[in-house]
């Protein structure tokens, strides 16, 4: 098991490594000494698997266990679901000691942590994520939040967690499509920041996403991703510069993704958007052509794409509505050299002229 420890506004210890679901109720009591009642929040796809386990775990930890269980997707990720673990919580009689557990993907992480950031002004949330996009991002950092029917994650609070448990063993259940999206997070964490990264996720891109199965690698992989991530974190809690460095290429990303109706998944336009960064910026001239194709190379392995039909105008439009920009400047993440980034403001007029290096 790996342990990373987090000293935000909150201190905390992110647990990696298999088999910890037996684990997670003396975790989650060693995390929350004074909680009585816990809420296991997830969605019925991941509560068949795992709730069980997780329940009898947290009640032989000596908790009063009570679970909300939403429908599986992001059309759930709504003020109604989140109306919906308040009202459980209150009915319990759940106090200022208690805590919520979020078990489940980004979508669930995400409201559990928001549940718990607004109940009583603020409860404990113990974080438990299943996919891989969770474990080496969603699940880290207090990012906590719900959709808006005018667009992703226009709702939300920072909100550290008071533990993070990782159960690696969890990713190998999960679909390969699903996996390859959290692979896109994994490899932004090699080309932003972690050379180390980039060289053993190149070692191994011949297995492309038969890594899933190698337990002791996928560890070691969350493992330095968690790291990345916390570092960040400590650095920039708040998001107001060095975090920023994390959307490399979601600002692209994020358009793809809303331009398909949500029809593709959220890593997947990631990968997109990281192809059409490093393009743009070979075509700017301040990245080599074979460092881009080192990057792009890497991202085909793990079964991901490298580009998109989207256009220029599509890409600069839609940049202008997201929630990242600030006032009319964008913030776009480039990377020069694998395991560097750098944070670029560009007016729109820029951005454009940036993306028509890569983009019709
Ligand atoms: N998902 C990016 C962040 O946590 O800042």
């Amino acid at each position: 098991m790996i342990t990373t420890s987090v000293k935000a506004s909150k201190e905390y210890v992110i647990h990696t490594g298999s088999g910890l679901l037996a684990s997670s109720g003396k975790i989650i009591r060693e995390a929350c000494p004074k909680a009585t009642k816990l809420l296991i929040v997830s969605e019925t796809n991941v509560a068949k698997r795992y709730l069980a386990d997780v329940k009898t775990s947290a009640e032989e930890a000596g908790f009063e266990v009570h679970d909300y269980i939403f429908k599986a997707g992001e059309q759930s990720k709504s003020i109604n679901t989140i109306a919906g673990m308040w009202s459980v919580m209150a009915k319990a009689g759940f106090t200022r000691t208690d805590v919520v557990a979020g078990l489940g993907g980004g979508v669930t992480t995400d409201m559990a942590g928001f549940a718990a950031a607004t109940f009583l002004r603020g409860i404990d949330v113990v974080q438990i994520p299943t996919s891989l996009l969770a474990m080496v991002d969603a699940a880290v950092g207090g990012k906590t939040g719900i959709d808006l029917p005018e667009g992703k994650n226009q709702v939300g609070a920072f909100w550290q967690p008071s533990a993070v448990i990782e159960d690696t063993d969890c990713l190998l259940t999960l679909p390969d499509e699903v996996f390859s999206e959290g692979m896109a997070e994994v490899i932004k964490y090699a080309f932003i920041m972690d050379v180390p990264l980039y060289d053993l996720l190149n070692k191994n891109a011949g297995n492309g996403i038969g890594i899933k199965n190698d337990v002791a690698l996928m560890e070691r992989i969350a493992g330095m991703c968690v790291a990345d991530k916390a570092d960040v974190i400590m650095s920039d809690e708040f998001d107001n510069g060095r975090r920023q460095t994390l959307n490399f290429g979601h600002t692209v990303g994020h358009v793809i993704e809303r331009n398909s109706n949500f029809s593709k998944p959220h890593g997947v336009c990631v990968a997109s958007g990281m192809g059409i960064i490093a393009d743009a910026a070979v075509a700017a001239g301040t990245l080599p052509g074979e460092e881009a194709e080192k990057m792009k190379s890497l991202i085909r392995a793990y079964g991901l794409p490298v580009d998109d039909e989207i256009t220029s105008d599509e890409a600069v439009d839609g940049a202008m509505n997201d929630k990242k920009k600030r006032g009319d400047t964008l913030s776009v993440i480039v990377v020069n050299k694998i395991g560097t980034s750098k944070i670029v403001k560009m007016s729109p007029d820029e951005f454009h002229e940036f993306l028509r290096g890569a983009l019709k």
